[in-house]
């Protein structure tokens, strides 16, 4: 069975907030929520996590999962928002443990931060199947760009969060600490080993000039004209493409707020005695 899916793109971030649903009056899941986040101001609000809200109501869906591809680091997400009003279990791929000891070491977190995961209602392994009322789902480990991405995959539809963009945009930089590119393109190779008629949802879109935005392809699409990993890139020609394009690009804006965040599932760093909680910048550490 596939599901209807339905995408709102955040011109802010440029990401893609999706819910995957059978019909009308459905469970649903949610991938990749928004909490906007103001960095001149230190706010947030939840402008873009409420229009997905007013969409799982208008269409009475009842949400069961609150699904993060990876813990991004270019925007904050609206899992707990989202649980608070509408319910659902919050859930990443299970090699956040591995993500959360590298930033707790980077961002020399309260000795009490967990690196179990144990923010997280659910934790997924490869190859793990789960349930969105009707719809078989099942999680692909695609580690590279960070070391817990996943995607799901829901009937024909995949949400494959970083790891791929569209084609004319290529794929995700393997920078961030426990990136990789070779890692990577293993990674891409197994998405790509599915049925070439496959719908794959994106993360992000980046369009280039004189281009919509658009985040819905297919794997048939994506091997014959993918910049990055077309059927006529071998490894070593991707690593060397990855690497050399890594080195220009500037961290994204939001990295340190997000990533701080989003590895305590959303939530904010505890609040100090006088009620506010902070976020730190470490120095010359990225
Ligand atoms: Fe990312």
């Amino acid at each position: 069975m596939n599901p209807i899916v339905k995408g709102f793109f955040d011109h802010d971030t440029w990401t893609v907030t999706y819910v995957v649903y059978e019909k009308l009056g459905s469970p649903c899941a949610i991938v990749d929520s928004v909490l906007d986040y103001d960095p001149k101001s230190g706010r947030t609000s939840t402008k873009s996590a409420d229009q997905v809200i007013d969409f799982v109501k208008a269409n009475k869906l009842e949400v069961a999962w609150i699904l993060e591809t990876h813990a991004h680091a270019d925007h904050l997400t609206a899992a707990p928002y989202l649980k608070e009003k509408l319910g659902g279990q919050i859930a990443i791929g299970d090699n956040i443990r591995t993500v959360q000891k590298v930033f707790k070491a980077i961002f020399n977190l309260e000795p009490g931060f967990s690196t179990e995961g144990v923010q997280f209602d659910h934790l997924f392994s490869d190859g793990e199947v789960f349930q969105i009322g009707n719809l078989q789902a099942d999680v692909m480990a695609l580690p590279g760009h960070t070391p817990a991405c996943v995607a799901y995959r829901v009937g024909d539809a995949v949400f494959v969060g970083d790891t791929i963009a569209m084609p004319d945009v290529g794929t995700a930089r393997c920078d961030f600490p426990g990136g990789d590119a070779a890692q990577l393109f293993k990674s891409i190779k197994k998405l790509l080993s599915l049925p070439p008629e496959t719908r794959l949802y994106m993360c992000h879109d980046y369009p280039p000039e004189g281009r919509d935005v658009c985040f819905e392809t297919t794997i048939a699409e994506e091997r014959a004209r993918n910049i990055h990993v077309n059927d006529g890139v071998n490894e070593a020609k991707y690593v060397e493409m990855r690497t050399a394009r890594d080195k220009t690009l500037a961290m994204p804006v939001l990295i340190l707020p997000s990533v701080q965040v989003n590895i305590r599932a959303g939530n904010f760093p505890p609040a100090e005695d006088n009620g506010v909680s902070y976020l730190k910048i470490p120095l010359n550490a990225l």
